[in-house]
């Protein structure tokens, strides 16, 4: 490997933050934002008052609705890391956009609300990341606040989520009383300021316990209970182990408030320094190091229409191995040929700017003309693919129509473009074409985002209609008879765009009695994988 990519490797993290809505994930970003000194926007409540909203926050739904649909991939410096931040979408509903998006990082920041502790998308973004055996490491926001006791939520965090935690600081106080944190390594104490307007000028001092006590910061009887906190946790609290960290069975715990932006600069030097650099992946010839000497990379994520003004379509590219130059050629195995990789973009917090190189762990924003597909691989040299990214089975369905007879050109067009990002899977009627197609989709939310941008991307209003199907399974067996297996609102046969069949069930009942009358046939909540 050569020293400058060693040096790249090194000195790389790419990352996500996983949190329930309202935990403060917008205002983590920005704040970590500012930190790198990637914006210079104070004041991240302020800004979502006036209307303002986060560079990830792209799409006029996600504004109305004020949650993140999307997923976005923010770059920043910070003391010479090159950091990037995947932003995964909030809602419940997008698990599948998550994953993907997960897939991409090596390392997750899991965002707790100190009022609320491990609440439901907490935990399924835990699972994700549990599947991906990523380390994770714990952030405690909203200490300005009153809170639960920090024993409780370490607690929580390790019943509920079954990870043990290590605390790496420890809050004194919370609310009004929020007095500090004391950094376990150091033993040293850091006054609590407010530093919300600011920018990050002012360098938090650490202090002996003792020396704060003097200065009057904090109170005798505060320092005794912290004391005793601490000696509970040395005594009785997990060990750090680094290995135990890169094997995501120990997350580093951290406090702090990001409103205020205090506890953020400690978190991140040590975040940084422990979290991995960019890892390999397994593929169909093998594992892939990063410091293999030719370019590789996968499209986890495909987004149109991102920026209205542009009306353009973008592939996101993680590099895994060697080092992409502006202008290469790369050989897509799925497509068996060679394409010439140009244009790429990064986002730099607001905007998006051109890149030369990237190297492994950097995403780029390749415009795409509609030939590639979520999972793709672009390989430099050889011809291999990437493990799959795993498709989750679509439990509403649609049949979609256009309002207006005329638009359904566009309809047909927005209908492909959003499912090759993922957002929908499209059936159609067995042996009738696209004629008012099928569309399933993981989650309720997405059947509404669907409508929202067939509209405002598209100029085409739809109408859904509902169909009682829940579960759809692709199906193997010769003796499988598409044409007559339909079965009175029970079961539907329907094929997929590459025209697999499959068949929609009203429950889970209706698939097991199928199941059990054609022991023949195999039922895959996946579509096959060799056909693929
Ligand atoms: P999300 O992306 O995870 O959904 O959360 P977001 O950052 O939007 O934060 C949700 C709410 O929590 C916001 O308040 C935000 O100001 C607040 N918040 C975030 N971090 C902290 C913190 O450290 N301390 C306190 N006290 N509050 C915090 P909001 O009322 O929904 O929005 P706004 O009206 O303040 O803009």
């Amino acid at each position: 490997m050569s020293a400058e990519m060693e040096q790249h490797i090194a000195k790389r993290r790419t990352f996500a933050i996983i949190s329930h809505p309202d935990a403060g994930k917008t205002t983590l970003t920005e704040k970590l934002l500012l930190l790198g000194g990637a914006i210079h926007l104070a004041g991240s409540v302020k800004a979502r008052k006036a209307k303002k909203f986060a560079t990830s926050d792209w799409m006029e739904l996600e504004k109305e609705r004020g949650i993140s649909v999307t997923s976005s991939v923010l770059q920043f410096s910070y003391k010479g890391f090159a950091v990037n931040l995947l932003d995964t979408p909030g809602h419940q509903d997008f698990s599948e956009d998550t994953y993907r998006t997960l897939s991409a990082a090596d390392a997750a920041v899991m965002l707790i609300d100190a009022a609320k502790g491990v609440e439901p998308q907490t935990i399924k973004l835990f699972q994700v990341c549990k599947l991906r055996q990523i380390p994770v490491f714990t952030f405690v926001n909203k200490l300005d606040r009153y809170g639960r006791a920090p024993l409780e939520l370490m607690d929580e965090v390790e019943k509920v989520l079954g990870i043990a935690c290590c605390p790496m600081n420890w809050p004194l106080g919370s609310g009004p009383e929020f007095r500090g944190l004391y950094d376990m390594a150091q033993k040293k104490l850091v006054a609590f300021r407010d530093n919300r307007e600011g920018e990050f000028g002012v360098e938090e001092r650490w202090m002996p316990m003792g020396e704060a006590e003097e200065e009057g910061l904090i109170s005798a009887e505060e320092k005794a209970s912290l004391q005793e906190e601490v000696e509970l946790l040395e005594g009785g609290g997990a060990l750090f182990s680094r290995e135990a960290v890169d094997k995501a069975q120990l997350s580093p715990m951290y406090f702090g408030s990001a409103m205020t932006q205090f506890g953020l600069r400690p978190f991140l030097d040590s975040f940084l320094s422990l979290a991995p650099p960019p890892m390999g992946r397994k593929s169909t010839q093998g594992w892939i190091e990063p410091s293999r000497k030719t370019f590789s990379g996968f499209i986890f994520k495909i987004q149109a229409n991102m920026d209205p003004s542009h009306r353009d379509r973008m592939a996101f590219v993680r590099v895994v191995s060697g080092k992409y130059e502006k202008g290469m050629q790369a050989f897509c195995p799925r497509l068996q040929k060679e394409v010439r990789l140009t244009n790429p973009s990064q986002l730099m917090a607001q905007e998006r700017t051109a890149v030369d190189e990237a190297w492994p762990g950097d995403v780029l924003g390749f415009y795409d003309t509609g030939i590639w597909h979520i999972g793709d691989a672009l390989v430099e040299a050889g011809d291999f693919s990437f493990e799959d990214l795993p498709r989750f089975s679509p439990e509403h369905f649609v049949q979609v129509r256009a309002k207006n007879p005329l638009k359904r050109k566009q309809v047909e067009k927005g209908l492909k473009q959003l499912s090759e990002e993922g957002t929908v899977q499209i059936f159609e009627r067995w042996n009738m074409g696209m004629k008012d197609p099928i569309v399933g989709a993981v989650g309720e939310l997405q059947l509404e985002v669907l409508k929202f941008r067939m509209q405002h991307e598209y100029g085409a209003d739809i109408v859904l209609e509902r169909l009682h199907f829940s579960r759809a399974r692709w199906v193997l067996g010769e003796k499988f008879e598409p044409t007559s297996f339909d079965w009175e609102g029970n079961r539907q046969t329907v094929q997929d765009r590459e025209g697999r069949p499959l068949v929609l069930f009203r429950d889970e009942w209706a698939m097991e009695h199928t199941q059990s009358q054609h022991p023949e046939l195999m039922f895959l909540p996946h579509a096959p994988m060799d056909t693929l």
